[in-house]
């Protein structure tokens, strides 16, 4: 039987609004209770090194008042994991990150940062926390996640979003395909797998079809959509494309 195809709304771009007035208002927590309310299974928020978004005692309050798993985006830094230890999110997803991005580009570098990153891992697995790393849809990736030791993955679908939305269909059809490839790996080396960055609907309801993907993760879009249709109605209609493409795929 195909597993459900959970979905987790990241709700960074709440805070950034929130900041641009540097006042309390939109208030992030609010929005991660509508996106329950309205079906998100799960809220995301990356707390980054320069605090651009999300803040810390947002992140406590995500973790004081949602009732479904928080996901804490991350950096894997030594002040990261000092927070998420003390916070104790329901799961840590593990990113590269550099300060002049706008956004994650890229997957970690699980290779050469193997050593580290299974420490970190270990570390975050004691405190009961689910470790996922954002990598690559790669064999290399994959490979090293598993030696790691990381009970999950996320794989990156920046790459093939972004072929889609620059019309070039052989690269976006290349990119599907490793995305394809490295989701059955993941079921094979016994990792669970999410998918995320750059979804939209079109996108949400194609990558629903691979049944081994079990969580998309999803935030700029839906808050785009927001604006014009109101978050419910977006998470509604995203829910509605995930559903359809999971039972096309099945
Ligand atoms: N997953 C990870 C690990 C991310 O870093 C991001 C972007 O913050 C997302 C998912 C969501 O990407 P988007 O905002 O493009 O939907």
């Amino acid at each position: 039987m195909t597993k459900p195809l959970r979905l987790g709304v990241n709700i960074d771009h709440v805070a950034t609004v929130r900041n641009a007035r540097g006042g309390a208002l939109p208030d992030p927590v609010r929005a991660a209770l509508l996106a329950i309310a309205a079906g998100a299974d799960g809220i995301t928020a990356h707390l980054r090194e320069d605090r651009r978004h999300i803040r810390d005692e947002d992140m406590a309050r995500l973790k004081r008042e949602i009732s479904k798993p928080l996901n804490f985006e991350m950096a894997a830094t030594d002040e990261m994991v000092g927070i998420a230890l003390h916070t104790r999110p329901h799961a840590s997803c593990l990113v590269p990150e550099k300060r002049s991005e706008r956004t994650t580009e890229g997957g970690l570098d699980v290779v050469s940062g193997h050593d580290r990153l299974k420490i970190i891992t270990q570390e975050l697995t004691r405190a009961g926390v689910r470790v996922s790393l954002f990598i690559e849809p790669s064999l290399e990736a994959l490979e090293a996640s598993k030696s790691i030791g990381a009970p999950v993955v996320e794989l990156h679908t920046g790459s093939w979003c972004d072929a889609i939305s620059h019309g070039q269909s052989d690269k976006a059809d290349h990119e599907f395909g490793r995305i394809r490839v490295a989701a059955a790996r993941a079921e094979e080396l016994g990792i669970e797998c999410h998918a995320g960055h750059g979804l939209d609907f079109d996108t949400a309801r194609k990558i629903a079809s691979l049944p081994q993907i079990i969580e998309l993760n999803i935030g700029h879009f839906l808050m785009g959509e927001a604006i014009f249709v109101g978050l419910t109605q977006a998470i509604r209609t995203m829910r509605k494309a995930m559903d359809e493409g999971r039972a096309q795929g099945a």
